[in-house]
């Protein structure tokens, strides 16, 4: 038990777990039990960055834990907790915000995702700019000393050019930043997750493919920490899932699966009616041609329906592929549908069968379990810092 490795992974209990995130993620959690001690979290701090109804989190909460108990994660091996019974976990991610610089969490894709307007077509306007009379005669306009230290009138464009734009766009950076929605919370959210992370000793962190430049940050809070004030965090390794990281949406396979996505014909829910979902399987979007064949470029849909397909039944996609070859889209779509109906009837036979006051109970334990660990690891970090 002690010499095993150790990992950690979380879920936020907001909106609707669909089959992506069980297949991108907690499935390969479920397997991981055997080899390593599992800290499994429902970070319901990192939850509230996005406005949440007190009633609702409260239900999401309960949600989540028996999401990761019908999925097959056994509290008898791993532990399940939740993030804010742990002090530990905004105390440290305080003290990180003082290792964390701005510009480190300016580079968060998911934070300009989540926070900002989209400036593409600004850039693209602005861009159109640098070509215009105006800027030209603009130039023309400056006085030859400047204009003699340019050989090329098109240097000297630029140059203005630049200064105008960077002084439009920390305008607008600011103006994105000042959102009303955007509260500082989603800003340090991935602090938050560093924090999560550390206290534990972890070794390896199971996320998503989005969730791969939150680790990597905190990595670089680790070891920025442990180079200025001495060694006390291990630095942990992500781990992602290379096929089923993304589960793509079945109304458009070019993006990934959302549980916000507008259609709900993009997404199967975990707590889906099982008829509802097996008719959005049938409903799925395909690609032209009519082989069931892997090929993400041309057959970015089929691809995507494969992908689910073996990650659920255990099946490799070569498999799948001579067990469908000569039949059409039809037939495939059929069988898949049945399979993501069983899938969802079992899953949600175990996951009723669970009861509020079980989970409340392996979330009391497992909050017991990591304490002493998160404590530690945290007067540890105070001591070197001097507070202690
Ligand atoms: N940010 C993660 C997500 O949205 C959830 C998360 C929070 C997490 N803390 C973590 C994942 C620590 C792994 C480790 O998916």
């Amino acid at each position: 038990m002690l010499n095993k490795k150790i990992v950690f992974s979380g879920v936020q209990p907001s909106g609707n777990l669909h089959i992506g995130n069980y297949l991108g993620a907690i499935a390969q959690w479920v397997e991981m039990q055997a080899k390593y001690n599992c800290i499994f979290c429902v970070v319901d701090y990192h939850a509230i960055t996005i406005k949440q109804d007190p009633e609702v989190l409260k239900k999401k909460i309960i949600e989540v834990a028996k999401i990761y108990l019908a999925s097959g994660i056994d509290p008898k091996k791993s532990i399940i907790f939740q993030q804010s019974d742990i002090s530990a976990h905004t105390e440290l991610t305080w003290i990180l915000n003082c290792v964390a610089r701005i510009s480190d969490l300016n580079r968060m894709t998911q934070f300009k995702e989540k926070a900002s307007i989209n400036l593409d077509s600004l850039e693209a306007e602005l861009n159109a700019m640098k070509n215009s009379e105006w800027m030209k005669s603009l130039v023309k306009q400056l006085s030859p000393i400047i204009r003699d230290r340019y050989e090329k009138e098109e240097d000297l464009i630029r140059k203005v050019y630049d200064r105008c734009i960077s002084s439009i766009y920390n305008e607008l950076e600011e103006y994105k930043n000042n959102q009303e929605n955007v509260n500082v919370g989603l800003f340090d959210y991935p602090v938050l997750m560093a924090a999560d992370i550390l206290l534990y000793n972890t070794d390896a962190v199971p996320v998503g493919e989005d969730q791969a430049q939150h680790v990597e940050l905190c990595r670089t809070l680790g070891r920025r920490f442990n180079s200025q004030f001495g060694e006390v965090f291990k630095i942990p390794e992500v781990v992602i899932r290379k096929e089923g990281a993304r589960i793509m949406g079945l109304d458009d396979p070019a993006k990934k699966m959302s549980k916000s996505a507008e259609s709900e014909y993009n997404f199967i829910g975990l707590t889906d009616k099982p008829e509802a979902a097996a008719k959005k399987i049938r409903k799925a979007v395909t690609d032209s041609g009519k082989e069931i064949k892997y090929d993400e470029k041309t057959k970015p849909a089929i691809s995507n329906l494969l992908t689910i397909y073996s990650l659920l039944v255990g099946k490799s996609v070569k498999q799948l592929e001579s067990k469908y070859k000569g039949k059409g889209y039809g037939d495939f779509k059929k069988d898949l549908a049945e399979m993501v109906k069983k899938f969802l009837t079992d899953f949600q036979a175990r996951y009723k069968k669970i009861s509020d006051k079980e989970v409340e109970k392996i979330l009391e334990n497992g909050a017991k379990k990591v304490k002493p660990i998160a404590d530690e690891t945290l007067e540890r970090v105070k001591e070197k810092i001097g507070i202690n």
